[in-house]
């Protein structure tokens, strides 16, 4: 017989006010690195001058610490998630090419706090499925978003997003999800991008989370590198993600890695 391994109980702490200033102080400056780095996307970058140039501006002007940086034993200060890649692709010395798609996810600390993001970019103009998959991925995250008020549950989240990407003959990954955020890079809950209305915790105003959908324009299966990194689609399929901090509100959500001013 086997026994199941007891059940962690989950700890959510939800962020003071002083926090939660604090929080969006990381997520603009996460936003930030993603703006600044979109211009040198073009054909014939390596990722790993993406990572030197978003390492030397998280650490030289920014003055915050890249996360992903020795977390676990990750080698680089963000990830690189190019095309067929869902997740966690590792900066190497690959030159991008025309119609290639890629994920950017910078995570920084700042004064103790994290703010987690990432976005799709394209080179030229990506094949058809690939620049849907994008799309999808991100309608999938602003849906996704849409349902955060208290009241709501993890599970409608994840509803709404599965919802979507499977009305659109996209599939959603399972073995990899958003989570809680703040003085840890990865906190409980678990925010799975799949499931069922009403299931799992019920938001309450100071929650902080990430969602961060990632969906393949093939099946939804997954397969390990041998780095133990790099997460690839096991159809070869593009797959994009795309991922916010939010905070749950009194009355709904805040996104806490959208630059002030800026609407999704
Ligand atoms: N930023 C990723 C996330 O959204 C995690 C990257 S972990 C790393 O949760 F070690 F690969 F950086
Ligand atoms: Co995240
Ligand atoms: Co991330």
């Amino acid at each position: 017989m086997f026994q199941k391994p007891p059940p962690k109980p989950v700890s959510i702490t939800l962020k003071t006010p002083a926090e939660i200033e604090k929080m969006r102080v990381a997520g603009y400056l996460a936003a930030e690195v993603l703006d600044m780095i979109g211009p040198y996307v073009q054909e014939g970058v390596t990722t790993e001058e993406l990572d030197r140039i978003c390492h030397d501006y998280m650490v030289n002007v920014q003055q915050v610490i890249p996360a992903p940086l020795h977390y676990r034993g990750f080698p680089k200060s963000i990830c690189t998630s190019v095309n067929h890649v869902i997740c966690h692709g590792i900066p190497g010395p690959k030159k991008l090419k025309k119609g290639d798609i890629l994920n950017i996810d910078i995570t920084v600390i700042k004064d103790g706090y994290h703010g987690d993001t990432s976005r799709m970019f394209a080179v030229g103009t990506p094949p058809i499925a690939a620049q849907r998959v994008s799309r999808i991925a991100y309608e999938c995250l602003c849906i996704g978003i849409d349902v955060v008020r208290p009241g709501r549950s993890l599970g409608d989240i994840g509803y709404a997003i599965q919802k979507h990407a499977e009305s659109q003959h996209c599939s959603v990954v399972r073995e990899y999800c958003g989570h809680g955020i703040g003085r840890e890079f990865h906190e409980d809950p678990q925010v799975l991008h799949y499931g069922k209305p009403g299931d799992g915790l019920l938001l309450v105003p100071g929650l902080t989370f990430t969602i961060e959908p990632m969906i393949n324009a093939g099946k939804r299966h997954v397969k390990l590198l041998p780095d133990g990194w790099t997460v690839v689609t096991k159809d070869h399929s593009p797959s994009a993600q795309w991922e916010h901090t939010i905070l749950v509100t009194k009355t709904g959500y805040e996104i806490l890695t959208l630059p002030p001013g800026r609407t999704l």
